[in-house]
């Protein structure tokens, strides 16, 4: 259905994501740029209503500006006592431009006072593809609470407050490969892998 490619281009700047990416799709991502690699590309607008939205707004672009084929992700932390906020707006919940400590910090207070058990979050994950003649997408979740307090130096974003159940500990508290092991971004990734091979995009071995 697809020709066999050579490249592939992740469509971030953000180089906590692509670590963890790169981590994630192991050997085969030294085949893989990303718009680092394109400095002189403008900014793509985030200006979709939903993470596949978004997902498939920087893929696209990437796609038609470089002609490599490209894989746009989009991750929102959905929030149950906040009627899943801050959702598609994670990285914009404390303003344009917010710091993640920022976000955090807003995440804190809005959150006061609510009980543990009511505590309840995931994170969500949408990673598309788009390339001449395709365009698909798969998602990954990752289910948590949120503490009251940071903790934990590893990780970015919302790590700290981040919480896993099953492990006893925040992302931020995990080393890299046992965050990728169960994460949201670990689990789109590992279906996107699946589906390149299927496709037959192969990197250059
Ligand atoms: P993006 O769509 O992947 O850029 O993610 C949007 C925002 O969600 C980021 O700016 C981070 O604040 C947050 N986020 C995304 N992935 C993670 C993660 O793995 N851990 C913590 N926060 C994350």
């Amino acid at each position: 259905m697809v020709a066999r490619l050579s490249r592939l281009l992740i469509a971030t700047r953000n180089r906590d994501k692509l670590e963890e990416i790169r981590s994630i799709l192991g050997d085969s991502s030294q085949d893989f740029v990303s718009l680092i690699d394109f400095p002189d590309m403008g900014e793509i607008v985030e200006s979709g209503a939903t993470l596949e939205e978004n997902a498939f707004i920087k893929a696209r672009a990437a796609f038609q500006r470089t002609g490599i084929p490209s894989i746009g992700d989009d991750t929102g932390l959905e929030v149950d006592a906040l009627d899943g906020r801050p959702g598609v707006y994670s990285s914009r919940y404390a303003g344009e431009n917010a710091t993640y400590s920022r976000n955090v910090d807003k995440l804190l207070s809005e959150m006061k006072g609510v009980p543990p058990a009511e505590r309840t979050a995931r994170f969500r994950c949408v990673a598309a593809l788009v390339g001449p003649g395709f365009e698909q997408s798969v998602d990954g979740v990752c289910e948590g609470v949120i503490l009251e307090a940071r903790r934990g130096d590893g990780g970015f974003g919302y790590d700290p407050v981040f919480f896993v159940q099953e492990t006893g500990r925040t992302f931020a508290e995990m080393s890299l490969a046992d965050k990728n092991g169960i994460s949201h971004r670990g689990r789109a990734f590992r279906a996107m892998a699946e589906l390149l091979k299927k496709l037959a995009v192969q990197p250059r071995g």
